[in-house]
């Protein structure tokens, strides 16, 4: 996909945010930042910095998703992966849940929404 503006990105953000309250339609877009703000921030915390209240006491730690130096020997398999299997099944901590009822549609729009964590 390519990067929108960041006015424009928030704006789709809002309106997909928005949509998404008023009508839980199974055909609309995929929104990652709503996904994540749902499945993710309360352990990778807000920012995806993996801060969030319920990883306080976690060891490992849920991945700081804005590192970019650990991000980049991500890819978006991995992330897929993780996700949709959870850490155990990719030899990462169980304390990582698996998603298994995100579409591969959802699972995408994560993906793009973690890759552009940490991006000024
Ligand atoms: C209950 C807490 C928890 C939730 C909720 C959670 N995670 Fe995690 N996540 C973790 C932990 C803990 C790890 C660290 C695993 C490790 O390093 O062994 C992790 C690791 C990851 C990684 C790193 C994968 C890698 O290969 O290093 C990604 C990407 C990730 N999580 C994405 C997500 C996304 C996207 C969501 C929401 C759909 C999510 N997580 C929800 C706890 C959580």
């Amino acid at each position: 996909m390519q990067k929108p503006s960041g006015l424009a990105l928030l704006l789709t953000t809002a309106l997909l945010a928005l949509s998404a309250m008023a009508s839980e339609r199974a055909d609309a877009e995929p929104n990652g930042a709503a996904l994540f703000a749902a499945n993710c921030v309360a352990c990778h915390g807000p920012a995806g910095k993996g801060d969030g209240p319920a990883a306080i006491a976690f060891n490992p730690k849920p991945r700081n998703l804005t590192d970019k130096k650990v991000m980049a020997t991500v890819t978006d398999r991995n992330i897929a992966d993780i996700v949709r299997k959870g850490g155990a099944a990719v030899g990462k901590s169980p304390l990582m849940p698996p998603f298994a009822a995100l579409t591969q549609d959802q699972i995408q729009a994560l993906i793009e929404f973690v890759r552009n964590l940490g991006k000024p």
